[in-house]
Parts: C-alpha cells; structure tokens; sequence
C-alpha cells in the first residue's frame, strides 16, 4: 500500500514535529487536535517551523507552499475516515489512548488502514486491544525535536501483523527518511530503555547537591559528547513526559534505577515542564 494519506491526533510539540516531516516528504496530512485553539495553536506551531525552515534556506519558497498546502488542521475526528495512517500523538495517558483508538477504530474506513502511537510509555498491546483490530496497531515512536532527530522504533506488540509493522516501517524509512529500527513491546523501547535511566541519575545528582545542574550538563556535554546536558535534554523532551517514562520503567521492570526522582515529581506538579511552559531545569521566558 502506498500512503498518501496521513492523520495526526495530537498537535503539541511531537504531533506538530511529525505533522510538518510528513508535509514535507509529500503526503497529506490532517492535523486533529480537540477543540478549534488548539488546532489553530498547532497550526501556528507548524507554521513558525516551517518558516523558521525557509529562512535558514533549509526550505525554499516553492517546497514552503508545497507543504503548506498539503497541511490541515482540524477539530473534528470524524475527518480521520479516509485516512490510511494515523499516528496519535496526544498526552501519555492510558485512557486518553485507549479511547482515542476505540474512536479511530469506529472511524478509519480502510480495513489496512494502519493506526500507530507514538506513546513513549504505554504498551502498544493495551492500546491495541481497545480496537477490534489490534493487528493494524504499532507504535512509531519518534524523538524529539521531530523534525530534526532521524530516528523512528517501529514497536512490535504481541498482536501486530508484520505487514502493519512492515507498512509502518516502510513509511517512516521511505517516505520519511527516517532511520528505522524495530523493538518489542516492552517499556522504554530501546532509547528511553537506556537514555531515561542517565536523565533520572543526572536529576538525583542535582537533587542531592552533588553537582550544580550547569556543571552536570557541561560535564556530559564536554566529557561524554553528548549534543547536549541530561537536564536541559529533560527540559526539551518534557518534565511530564520524563516523569510517565519513569512511572512506565518502573511498573514493568521494578527496579531503583527507573524510579523517578522526587523533584522531577515536584516540578511537574509545579507545572515545570520544561520548555513547553518555560520553565523547568532552566527558565526559558
Ligand atoms: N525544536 C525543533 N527544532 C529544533 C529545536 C527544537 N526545540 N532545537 C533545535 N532545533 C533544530 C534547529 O532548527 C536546527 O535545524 P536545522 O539543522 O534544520 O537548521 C537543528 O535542530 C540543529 O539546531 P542548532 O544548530 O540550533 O542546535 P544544536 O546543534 O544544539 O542541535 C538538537 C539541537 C538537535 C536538539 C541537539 O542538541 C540534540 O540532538 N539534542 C539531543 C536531542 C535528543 O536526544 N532527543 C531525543 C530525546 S528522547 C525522546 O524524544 C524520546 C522520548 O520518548 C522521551
């Protein structure tokens, strides 16, 4: 099957970062988000992307108003009918997810049609078995920022089909041009498996007053080549979505090491969550 039809649930930071790699490989995408601000919000983030894109001359004026114009943003789930992928992107809650897919199911008309999350945390086998379909469920998780970071887990669970996990793959290493590497349905995948527990150590660091969080980030930036800090890394990806990942860790595994650390548990209940509301480890206003 040849996608050309592409749905997106989910407008924040990794929904609007999925949106525009798919405009710009060429494929119609329809933005969902839940009420007429938001997708209006996610269409300004988008739009800010792109031109930001354009004036670094990453995009030019011809590839600009290509993307755009295959670019919807909606409020209407009903909008998902003639989709043949959709790829939710909404906030790590089981049952957000899992009613969101029993929808999509009621939805989506194409019987091959494929439904993925991009859930960090929640098994793919749970969210499957709130559809009639659970062979067409797979998860395609993306990195942030989306549009910059090559990688894509095609997450396998006990009931995907391979051709559900070979569509999605083909789709993330083709059309999008995506690295592609397949995991099972275990919690954290393989990046977050390994990456998340290096951020909750950096946190208990921190927390413990070990190290100051300028002198943790630099350490690891300047000492280990890592891009950038485990703080300020924890700030881009999401306190809140840190913290659903160690919640996730822990549950399936048990040990210390994916427990989360107490202040991450303070600062998103402060609501620091990082640089989507400008404040976390650093403050970003
Ligand atoms: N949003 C979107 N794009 C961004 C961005 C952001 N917050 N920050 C930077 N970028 C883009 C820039 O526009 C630039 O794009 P172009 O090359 O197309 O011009 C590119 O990233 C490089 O930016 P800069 O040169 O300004 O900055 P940099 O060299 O410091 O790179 C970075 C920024 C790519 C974010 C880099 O620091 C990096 O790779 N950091 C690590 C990110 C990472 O590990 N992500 C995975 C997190 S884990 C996850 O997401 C999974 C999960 O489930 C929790």
């Amino acid at each position: 099957m040849s996608i050309e039809r592409v749905g997106i649930v989910g407008g924040g930071q990794m929904g609007a970062g999925i949106a525009e790699v798919c405009a710009k490989a060429g494929v119609d995408v329809i933005v969902h988000e839940i009420n007429d601000e938001l997708a209006d919000a996610a269409e300004a983030r988008v739009l800010k992307s792109l031109a930001r894109a354009v004036e670094k001359g990453k995009l030019d004026g011809d590839a600009h108003g290509a993307a755009i114009s295959r670019l919807r943003f909606e409020s209407d789930l009903m909008l998902m009918a003639d989709r043949q992928l959709v790829i939710e992107a909404v906030v790590e809650d089981e049952r957000i997810k899992t009613e969101l897919f029993d929808h999509l199911d009621r939805i989506v008309k194409a019987e091959d049609a494929i439904l993925a999350s991009n859930t960090s945390s929640i098994p793919i086998t749970r969210i499957g078995r709130a559809t009639q379909r659970p062979q067409s469920v797979v998860g395609m998780h993306f990195f942030n920022p989306a549009t910059v970071m090559p990688l894509v887990e095609i997450v396998h669970s006990v009931t995907t089909s391979d051709e559900t996990a070979a569509g999605a793959a083909a789709f993330a290493g083709d059309v999008l041009g995506k690295v592609v590497v397949h995991t099972k349905d275990r919690a954290g995948f393989i990046v977050n498996m390994l990456l998340c527990p290096y951020i909750f150590e950096a946190i208990r660091m921190y927390e413990s007053g070990f190290a100051t969080k300028e002198d943790i980030d630099a350490a690891m930036v300047n000492g280990a080549g890592y891009p950038m800090g485990p703080l300020t890394l924890a700030d881009l990806i999401g306190n809140d979505v840190m913290l659903a990942v160690a919640e996730s860790l822990h549950a399936e595994y048990g040990e210390p090491q994916y427990s989360a650390p107490p202040l991450l548990k303070r600062m998103v209940e402060a609501g620091m969550l990082g640089r989507k509301t400008g404040k976390g480890f650093y403050d970003y206003t």
